[in-house]
């Protein structure tokens, strides 16, 4: 008798530990994602509201959020470490409180580098937090959102699902996932994955050369991620193939031109980040008349 309560003990480990095994949340590859690569980027400045809502209002399936965080812990929507390029600040995000970020102008710079495109709209911007972004769109929106720099600040991780939850956008609408997260770090994207298994996420890559992943990459990969984000200079037919083979879906970063858009569509991957988000939907609407 003792045997086999060892027996049983020893088998309700094993399955335990497999189920521990978190499930991989699934991004449906029937519809094709147009990504709003930092907002509507070509005709506002970028990770601004304004962007946002020309994404909005040209129907992209996902507007793309990059995070960095201020000193005092706040998500905040912005692509550089630094303010420099796209506020008349200087220095590290993480070395301003928020209400210190507030104070920055971050779109006369947009009016400046782009005079044919200058909008007094512009000359008035400050740089949204994420919980500001929430706020303005709730579920109206689907958000990808990358982690850009988790290595340099505490708890990021952490502080991005709170919010989620706060904000019930942890869920599937329409057949989509409200949320997905992408990162170039994988150890951020792992924790994740433990934390919240229910958040589909997207491991980026950037490859000098031709695209390629190993058997050993794949079944990683396939330990928590949905899919991948790569750099379309360095992908084919083939290699877009493979990774939907592998189980995995493959969105191409930044097509920003109409010609090379309608070569990316025919290269029948599963998403395409972009600046110019109207073109892309409506490109897709011909095909598929
Ligand atoms: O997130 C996908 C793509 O946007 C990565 O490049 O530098 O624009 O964030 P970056
Ligand atoms: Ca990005």
């Amino acid at each position: 008798m003792r045997k086999q309560y060892i027996i049983l003990a020893f088998l309700l480990l094993v399955v335990g530990c497999v189920h521990t095994e978190k499930r991989i949340e699934p991004i449906p590859s029937e519809e094709f994602l147009v990504i709003a690569h930092r907002g509507a980027s070509a005709y506002a400045p970028e990770h601004t509201l304004l962007a946002y809502e020309i994404a909005q209002q040209a129907e992209a399936t996902y507007i793309e959020i990059d995070l960095q965080m201020t000193e005092d812990g706040v998500l905040v929507a912005m692509h550089d470490e630094k303010v420099d390029r796209t506020t008349d600040g200087t220095g590290f995000v993480k070395e301003y409180t928020l209400k210190e970020l507030k104070l920055l102008n971050a779109g006369e710079w947009f009016n400046n580098e782009y005079p044919g495109l200058a909008n007094e709209e512009f000359e008035d911007v400050s740089i949204p937090t994420l919980e500001e972004i929430f706020i303005h769109f709730g579920s109206e929106v689907n958000y990808y959102i990358e982690m850009k720099s988790p290595g340099i600040y505490d708890e990021m991780e952490e502080k991005l699902i709170a919010l989620l939850k706060q904000y019930n956008l942890i869920y599937v609408d329409k057949g989509l996932p409200k949320v997905i997260i992408e990162s170039f770090n994988e150890d951020s994207l792992v924790k994740i994955h433990q934390l919240e298994p229910r958040l589909p996420l997207i491991k980026l890559f950037s490859f000098k050369e031709e695209a390629a992943l190993s058997v050993q990459d794949y079944n990683r990969l396939n330990t928590y991620a949905s899919g991948i984000g790569v750099n379309i200079s360095s992908v084919d037919k083939h290699f877009i193939r493979e990774v939907q083979q592998n189980g995995l879906q493959i969105h191409l970063y930044s097509v920003n031109d109409e010609t090379e858009l309608k070569k990316t569509l025919n290269l029948k991957a599963n998403g395409v980040f972009t600046n110019i988000p109207n073109i892309a939907v409506e490109l897709l609407k011909q095909q598929i008349e």
